[in-house]
């Protein structure tokens, strides 16, 4: 039997910069907002019963495509925020994992997210997936060319042990806020039987009663991975 609560969440957490704008205030202030706003989520998914939430919080489109200046507002947010907040959720036994290009992140960050993955709890009860200079597609490629350097030929089960994802189920359900009907690269192939939910509110407003409509929703829909 299929839960009606989805184990495995993913946020497009998009429309900070609206939510901004609409108060006449920078880009970064909705960035801000929108962290905060992610750390109450955690807690609301947690709280639901949901094992595994993941948010998309930059893609590598956004890396190559968006002024200097905004990536280092975004760093000078992960720097300031991630470390304080990740302990919270130690606090109540949650763990954090990162999946992403670390690589092409200032040093010193790069080191703050794995320490964030480093010093999770052990057996911890639901896990905050941290998207950062993540896309599904330089994802697949960087799984395809691990097999073709060990020489293998491989399965489904095989693949996914090569992505980011490895250890993490596959998602249930996909949750847009900001009101456009797209992926953008976030976990492509992961979703590919996700259940999909595109919301028009920004992600600073998309509270825990907006979550708790999403989720409703979910629980009233027939999964049927190709039955009849
Ligand atoms: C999503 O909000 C967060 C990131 C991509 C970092 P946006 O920054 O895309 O906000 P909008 O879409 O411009 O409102
Ligand atoms: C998707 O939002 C990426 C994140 C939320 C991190 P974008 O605002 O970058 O997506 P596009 O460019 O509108 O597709
Ligand atoms: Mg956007």
């Amino acid at each position: 039997m299929i839960s009606s609560v989805p184990a495995h969440v993913g946020v497009i957490m998009d429309g900070n910069g609206r939510w901004a704008k609409k108060r006449l205030m920078p880009r970064s202030y909705g960035h801000k907002s929108g962290m905060n706003r992610m750390i109450g989520l955690a807690e609301r998914a947690r709280q639901a019963g949901v094992k595994y939430l993941t948010v998309y919080a930059l893609s590598t489109e956004n890396l190559s495509n968006r002024p200097k200046d905004e990536l280092d507002g975004l760093f000078g947010l992960f720097r300031k925020y991630f470390d304080a907040n990740v302990k919270k959720l130690y606090a109540k036994n949650a763990c954090v994992k990162v999946i992403g290009d670390l690589s092409a992140l200032p040093d010193d960050l790069c080191e703050i997210l794995k320490n964030g993955e480093k010093n999770s709890p052990e057996g911890a009860d639901f896990t905050l997936v941290f998207a950062i200079n993540y896309g599904s597609r330089s994802e697949i490629l960087r799984a395809v060319n691990r097999a073709v350097e060990a020489g293998e030929t491989v399965d489904g089960e095989k693949f996914s042990s090569l992505l980011y994802t490895a250890d993490i189920p596959d998602p249930d359900f996909i949750i847009r806020t900001g009101g456009e009907k797209r992926l953008s690269n976030f976990l492509a192939y992961q979703a590919a039987y996700a259940e999909l939910y595109f919301t028009d509110v920004l992600f600073p407003d998309f509270s825990d009663a907006e979550f708790d409509k999403a989720l409703n929703d979910y629980a009233s829909r027939e999964r049927r991975f190709g039955r009849i």
